[in-house]
């Protein structure tokens, strides 16, 4: 699949060898972090997740009160967090969602939806698509991250702003490749990032008018900031403006009322038609010749790798970008000094002094984990007019097999990058070399990071094939690695440490034996405040009791390390993207590339039998009898 990059060997033959060489290695590495899971677990303690939660709810310009459930905050350890029944295994495949009979879903926004009500619709025509134009009116399609920002209490009204990944040729334009222009637009306008305003009313949540909905998508003008915003490497010889973002994968938030979206796989939008050799920093990053196949680079040569005047356009792209969801008049902003690499997501934290901490995982084999920390409190900097996210350092993760970890400096002052890097604005813009230099750890695949009711920090690693069992190292125990694992660390300093302890949560393949918790391909991860992990899947899912699983949604006890499946969803699609109202008795998820975009496979959200194009799809997960969402 395009998505995921170098991902087709699925390979999961492993030797005897290889299982026992991994499960000893666990078992070491368990032992070692006892006393850290001890203190990890059973700390009591008002998480910071809750201080940026209340915190946002305070400065959002239309937030009412701090919600987020704020009077059950406090999990007691060894506490029940859930009593759901779990999706059986024989009911997590086929064509349409399944839910835990305590919960129920319903569609609220799948691809072209018109973003202000009455505007051009798209509903799945497989003969009619929407024009270039139109689809700048409408969500667009690859629905992955997204985060809920609340007008009022917000329990029943505010803004929604998600991420449009990416969709193959086939799916968006319903042929292999583009054959013009219009063809590439389209497909450019389905990229990028839909913010809508939703309410419910009548018990039923709907797209209402809106001053600050909005597009941005692969067109749409953008800025740069921080240190690398005036580098030559970021203009081209063509003199073109900043334009749109692209491959938005997962998502963060700010205490300060805004939304991160993450550029992952842009690489794959550039291709060269004529004579072009890769630099080394265009290796680094994956670039080709071909692209992935979306052909753009034919007729837009803003994506030409051999066209010389469009030199740099596409170190202009593998950054996070910052979104005003309440003023639709702010231009997007991509903030540099959080590094380029493919970004999954950026879950920011409030650390100690009330600085701003960005923790952020490189999806791609054997790529790092990386942190900024902002160099100071994040209220003063902005009473000083700054963004906390302009100026700060920029960290990359090396795990030391004995459970410890160092958050290496990313900056020109350390001598390892002196040598190889002028000045800071080239170590951000090539952040995969700069850590190349410095011995980071090599992971495997990191997507989510997120932290639950305490300073624990978790990370999916969502598999690699490619690992070999002479290279696994603790935290990585598994070669291959076909089912992925999740880490987790805690950093000293209240995150603004320099070294951390690490353990492993789970080893995916450890949940195979268990109807309820078996799965595989961890990717989206959110936690809350009571220390409910929600785990969703990406990928190659187990056969339990002969039936092959639908990537799905389960939620881990971080307490007890208890998993339970409380979604699953369409055959082919993806199941990424959590966020809810403040009382958390409304989660938002989304349906990513149902049956991969094949009409055969699955007509959802239509009906099955309908002949329509499946779409991506935001739900609504409410329980039945009225409660927290996890429980
Ligand atoms: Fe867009 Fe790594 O998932
Ligand atoms: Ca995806
Ligand atoms: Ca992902
Ligand atoms: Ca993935």
């Amino acid at each position: 699949m395009i998505h995921d990059n170098g991902s087709s060997n699925r390979s999961n033959n492993r030797s005897f060898e290889d299982v026992l060489r991994a499960r000893m290695s666990r078992r070491n590495v368990l032992a070692r972090g006892a006393a850290l899971s001890a203190t990890g677990f059973l700390a009591a303690l008002a998480g910071n997740k809750a201080l940026v939660q209340a915190a946002a709810a305070a400065t959002a310009p239309q937030a009412g009160q701090a919600g987020a459930g704020a009077g059950t905050a406090i999990a007691q350890a060894g506490s029940r967090l859930f009593n759901f029944p779990a999706v059986p295994a024989a009911n997590a495949a086929g064509p349409v969602p399944t839910i835990s009979s305590a919960y129920q879903y319903e569609v609220l926004i799948p691809w072209g939806t018109p973003i202000q009500p009455g505007g051009p619709e798209y509903t799945g025509d497989p003969n009619s698509r929407p024009t270039a134009a139109q689809q700048t009116q409408q969500v667009g399609i690859g629905h992955d991250g997204m985060w809920f920002f609340p007008i009022g209490n917000g329990n029943d009204h505010g803004m929604l702003a998600i991420n449009h990944e990416y969709g193959t040729n086939p799916h968006i334009l319903g042929k292999l490749a583009p054959t013009s222009l219009e063809d590439v637009r389209l497909s450019q306008h389905a990229h990028g990032v839909a913010v809508v305003e939703i309410k419910k009313t009548n018990g039923k949540w709907q797209v209402v008018s809106s001053k600050n909905a909005r597009r941005i998508h692969g067109n749409t003008p953008v800025t740069f900031s921080g240190p690398a915003a005036n580098s030559p490497l970021l203009r081209t010889s063509a003199g073109n403006a900043p334009l749109g973002t692209l491959n938005n994968c997962a998502n963060g938030y700010t205490p300060w009322g805004t939304y991160l979206t993450c550029e992952e796989n842009f690489n794959g939008y550039f291709g060269a038609t004529g004579d072009w050799t890769p630099t080394e920093a265009q290796r680094r990053y994956g670039f080709a010749a071909a692209g992935f196949g979306y052909g753009w680079h034919l007729f837009d040569p803003r994506f030409d790798l051999s066209n010389p005047s469009y030199r740099n356009e596409e170190n202009r792209f593998g950054w996070v970008v910052e979104i005003d969801p309440m003023d639709s008049s702010q231009t997007p902003v991509k903030r540099t000094a959080l590094g380029r690499i493919k970004h999954e997501n950026a879950e920011l934290v409030i650390g100690r002094g009330g600085r701003a901490v960005v923790y952020m995982g490189d999806d791609e084999r054997f790529d790092y984990i990386y942190k900024f920390v902002s160099d100071s409190n994040w209220r003063s900097m902005r009473a000083r007019g700054i963004s906390p996210l302009d100026q700060g350092k920029l960290y990359v993760a090396k795990f030391n097999d004995n459970g410890t970890g160092n958050w290496i400096e990313l900056t020109i002052n350390n001598p390892a990058l002196r040598a190889k890097f002028n000045n800071q604005a080239e170590v951000l813009t090539y952040t995969r070399l700069a850590a190349d230099a410095v011995g980071a750890t090599k992971m495997d695949r990191p997507e989510w990071i997120a932290t639950a009711s305490n300073e624990d920090v978790y990370c999916t690693l969502t598999n690699n094939t490619a690992r070999t069992a002479d290279n696994t190292n603790a935290p990585n125990p598994l070669g291959p690695n076909p089912w992925g694992h999740i880490i987790k660390w805690r950093d000293s300093d209240q995150h603004v440490g320099t070294t951390f302890r690490w353990d492993i949560f789970v080893l995916a393949q450890d949940t195979h034996n268990t109807d309820q918790s078996a799965f595989g391909s961890p990717d989206g991860l959110w936690g809350d405040t009571d220390g409910r992990l929600f785990i969703q899947t990406d990928g190659t899912q187990p056969t339990v009791n002969g039936v092959r699983l639908n990537d799905q949604m389960l939620v881990a006890d971080t307490n007890t390390g208890e998993i339970r499946r409380i979604f699953s969803g369409v055959t082919g699609c993806e199941v990424t993207g959590v966020t809810v109202t403040p009382d958390r008795r409304t989660m938002f998820v989304n349906l990513q590339h149902p049956g991969d975009g094949d009409p055969t496979v699955t007509n959802f959200p239509a009906p099955t039998g309908s002949g329509r194009v499946p779409r991506d799809a935001t739900i609504v997960i409410t329980k039945k009898d009225g409660g927290i969402i996890g429980s």
